[in-house]
């Protein structure tokens, strides 16, 4: 046996990126490859791209430019692009960056072990295709590495929705979901491996109507929900993103009657002005968002509401953005993301004129953002004197202390021993911090 090589994953991007590297580490854990956190002692770097964002994308061209130097210096050294800018410009990352050994989309990455073959033969490898093979199916064969009480789990890929802004139906294909048994297996898995909250990962998560465990189905994403809540051991089931038109009522409902399914919503809505709703082509209006809203709250009052915004879209005035600082204010978000609108090419919003002024851009960003740090501080600060459940998931900055999330994901620390990490236990809140609460174990 030879000495193992060294793997070095450097990710970008949501949280399926991160599930996806981790994949990518099983896979070529089967070709000898172990993990490490620095690159540059590693036998292979992999980027694992981003390409929501012109940022997001252009940062993996800076980086691949400071990896020159390493690779002069080691010309076994294998370099691959993985993710969402691999998918979307394919052979350009070859011709624009001749360092590139390999790259690979985010539908074929299971086939990395192969391509890593042929890499070490001296070819460069390229796959972007949508195989006809599960993915999943050929991974889940692999061990999963040990891990901490929290892990995300992919259930859904891909989106169907084709607002004019994203990039994600072209790179992450159309809506696919995995068949409810093999999400069921996994999560039990996972459990087995000290496992206590899994977030179930889709690009629109909310739509998922995989094949039930049975046979008769479609199952929703309720469905799933109910039957992972009943894998004893796993305490906390979360979801992210989903999308307006997708929350059904069963789903609204097990997030009264699920005590599992912890009471927190990513539901973005990107404005609050109809017009710009419209050409966005979220098929919503405001006033159904904020509605539905209302719907959900009804069932379950305590529920924290975390959303997306995007400012600058084409054509939006002034009168549209005070629309949506005014929906931001009529729900009070516990937590946001908020972009400046960046035409990705191949969109249909990249073709539109009515380009807003990039200081007029910055400008909204600053007051919105304002505001939904305005309203995140009040919403923490009203957790003082509340009990909360924590899972605790490692130890704090100070000694004696270890430090958790909410149910409503803010990060608590408590003092308390270490034996409490990968446990949940009830917390009473006592101070809030700037990114963080306090609390004592009751
Ligand atoms: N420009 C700015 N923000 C975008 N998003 C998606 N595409 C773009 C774009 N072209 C944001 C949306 C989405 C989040 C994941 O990223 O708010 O919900
Ligand atoms: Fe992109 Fe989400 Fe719209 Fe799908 S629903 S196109 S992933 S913003």
């Amino acid at each position: 046996m030879g000495e193992a090589k060294k793997l070095f994953i450097k990710t970008y991007g949501c949280q399926m990126n991160v599930y996806d590297s981790e994949r990518m580490a099983e896979a070529l854990g089967g070709a000898g490859y172990v993990a490490t956190d620095r690159a540059d002692d590693a036998d292979m770097i992999l980027l694992n791209t981003c390409h929501i964002r012109e940022k997001a994308a252009e940062k993996v061209y800076s980086e691949l430019g400071r990896l020159k130097p390493l690779k002069a210096e080691r010309p076994d050294l294998k370099i691959g692009v993985t993710g969402c800018v691999a998918q979307a410009e394919g052979e350009e990352i070859m011709r624009r960056q001749p360092l590139v050994d390999l790259v690979v989309g985010p539908q074929s990455y299971h086939r990395l072990p192969q391509m890593e073959a042929r890499v070490a033969e001296g070819h460069k490898a390229l796959d972007t295709d949508f195989p006809e093979e599960d993915k999943f199916e050929t991974l889940q064969k692999r061990p999963r590495a040990a891990r901490g009480p929290s892990a995300f789990l992919t259930v859904q890929e891909g989106c169907d929705k084709f607002c004019a802004f994203c990039v994600v139906p072209y790179t992450r294909g159309a809506e696919v979901s995995r068949p409810a048994a093999r999400i069921l297996s996994e999560a039990r898995d996972l459990v087995s491996r000290g496992v206590r909250e899994v977030t179930l990962l889709g690009q629109n998560v909310n739509a998922y109507h995989g094949a039930a465990p049975e046979g008769e189905g479609p199952w929703s994403l309720a469905d799933l929900a109910r039957g992972l809540a009943a894998i004893e051991g796993l305490e906390r089931i979360r979801y992210t993103t989903s999308h307006p038109n997708d929350m059904a009522d069963d789903l609204i409902q097990a997030h009264a009657d699920c005590d599992k399914l912890m009471p927190y919503l990513h539901l973005p809505v990107q404005s609050g002005s109809d017009r710009i709703l419209k050409a966005m082509n979220r098929k919503h209006t405001a006033r159904q968002y904020l509605d539905l809203i209302a719907r959900i709250r009804a069932r379950r009052p305590d529920i924290m509401l975390s959303g997306d915004f995007i400012v600058g879209f084409p054509g939006e005035t002034d009168e549209d953005f005070e629309q949506t600082l005014a929906l931001i204010e009529a729900v009070n978000y516990g937590q946001a993301y908020s972009f400046k609108y960046s035409p990705r090419p191949g969109t249909p919003a990249a073709e539109r004129a009515g380009h807003v002024d990039d200081a007029v851009a910055t400008e909204r960003l600053r007051r919105l953002q304002a505001l939904l740090e305005r309203q995140q501080k009040a919403v923490q600060q009203a957790m003082v004197g509340r009990e909360v459940g924590v899972l605790f998931e490692k130890p704090g900055r100070m000694p004696g202390q270890i430090v958790g999330k909410s149910d409503y994901l803010h990060a608590v620390h408590v003092p308390g021993p270490q034996d409490l990490i990968g446990q949940v236990r009830r917390v009473r809140i006592v101070e809030s911090t700037s990114n963080s609460l306090a609390g004592e174990l009751i």
